[in-house]
């Protein structure tokens, strides 16, 4: 079938994305759906800073390939049992095999094949299925269809809005995956995310879920800083230089439990310097593969802090993504307010140009 679909052609084209246009609305030939695959019809895919790095060539990856990989659709034909025409699904970006040590170990995150594939720009089950075109993380998501593993799609009440369903896929799972079971966050905790995109907000809010009262968010961006406030944050912090001193201020030595969204290695080492002895320090940022990072080596030992890595929110979509939801329609996850605005497939490069300038949390191409 013929679909349109945002296709990175080059990374690292200037600023404005406006005028530079990265993304190309194309129209490609989607094959149909092979064995354990599915025909899914986008209605709304999220716009997430991951799409970003690829578009500014921070996170090389193979080209041309099409964009978006947080999303939520409808099934139209399915080749797996399980799935039916008609399910709606929240699309993930980790299609996880199901039998690799990882899988089997439940930490479906770290996939070996799913991992290599996302690599390679291929589904899980090999190849491609927009003639030469990349997929996006197995999702591929900025076009009116798309074919992608079953592992990659989590079935969902057909109530729930498109928009706020898409989140759920990268945002959510991400961000309330990291403080709820990377950062272990809980009622005692002073807590302090670093970073108030998309990700940031989401483990903020499952902060706030979690009982949570020392709750610091910390952005360059105002209006970030206003949100967070609104949305439950005990007090916000300015990004840069002074950040550290602050948040040690406003905790009395640092906080416990420290979130990093920024994908910035500098940040990650402030968001280290923020947190309390015995403390733990949870990144998701993924900054370019040439980043280091530098800390204090001493600290980790005479000060007991744990710093670890969290990627797809350390979570198993098939538990979390309704663990989440069903926090959502209690009313204690109100991941709706991160939406900044609804965009056609034809404003794709305007939406990351809000992305990169911090103007829009998160952002969502719309499909009928
Ligand atoms: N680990 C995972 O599984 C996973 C999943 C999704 C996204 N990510 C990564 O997480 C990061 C966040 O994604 P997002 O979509 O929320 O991005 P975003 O751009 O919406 O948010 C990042 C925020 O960091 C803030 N920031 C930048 N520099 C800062 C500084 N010096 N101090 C304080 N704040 C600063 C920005 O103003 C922005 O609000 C990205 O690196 C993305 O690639 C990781
Ligand atoms: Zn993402
Ligand atoms: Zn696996």
């Amino acid at each position: 079938m013929k679909v349109r679909s945002a296709v990175l052609v080059e990374s690292g084209r200037s600023f404005p994305y406006d005028l530079s246009r990265p993304l190309e609305i194309r129209e490609l030939t989607l094959d149909p759906p092979g064995g354990g695959e599915l025909l899914v019809k986008i209605h709304a895919a999220g716009l997430c800073h991951s799409d970003l790095s690829v578009i500014d060539g921070s996170r090389p990856r193979p080209l041309p390939m099409a964009l978006g990989h947080e999303a939520a659709g409808v099934v139209v034909e399915s080749r797996e049992p399980g799935f039916a025409a008609g399910d709606h699904v929240v699309l993930t970006f980790v299609p996880a095999c199901g039998s690799c040590g990882a899988c089997a170990g439940g930490r479906p995150a770290l996939c070996g094949p799913g991992a290599a594939a996302n690599r390679a720009g291929t589904l899980l089950g090999g190849g491609h299925r927009l003639g030469g075109v990349f997929h996006h993380l197995g999702v591929s998501a900025f076009s009116e269809y798309a074919v992608v593993s079953a592992r990659s799609a989590v079935k969902v009440a057909p109530e729930l809005p498109f928009e706020v369903a898409a989140l759920f896929g990268c945002a959510v799972l991400t961000g309330a995956g990291a403080a709820l079971y990377a950062a272990d966050v809980g009622p005692r905790d002073s807590v302090a995310v670093f970073g108030l995109g998309g990700v940031g907000l989401s483990a903020l809010l499952a902060a706030k879920a979690a009982g949570v009262t020392t709750l610091i968010g910390v952005d360059l961006v105002a209006g970030k800083r206003d949100l967070a406030l609104s949305l439950g944050a005990s007090q916000v912090v300015q990004g840069g230089e002074g950040a550290v001193e602050e948040v040690r201020e406003l905790t009395g030595g640092g906080a416990v439990k420290v979130v990093d969204t920024t994908g910035v290695a500098a940040v990650l080492a402030q968001a280290y310097a923020a947190t309390a002895p015995g403390g733990v320090t949870v990144t998701v940022g993924l900054p370019a593969p040439s980043a280091g990072l530098t800390i204090p080596a001493l600290s980790l030992v005479a000060e007991e802090k744990t710093l670890r890595g969290s990627y797809l929110g350390s979570c198993v979509p098939r538990r979390d993504v309704p663990r989440f939801i069903g926090m959502y329609e209690a009313g204690v996850l109100p991941v709706d307010r991160l939406l900044s605005d609804r965009l056609t497939l034809d404003q794709v490069n305007e939406g990351f140009d809000r992305l990169k300038t911090g103007e829009a949390v998160r952002q969502v191409v719309t499909m009928r």
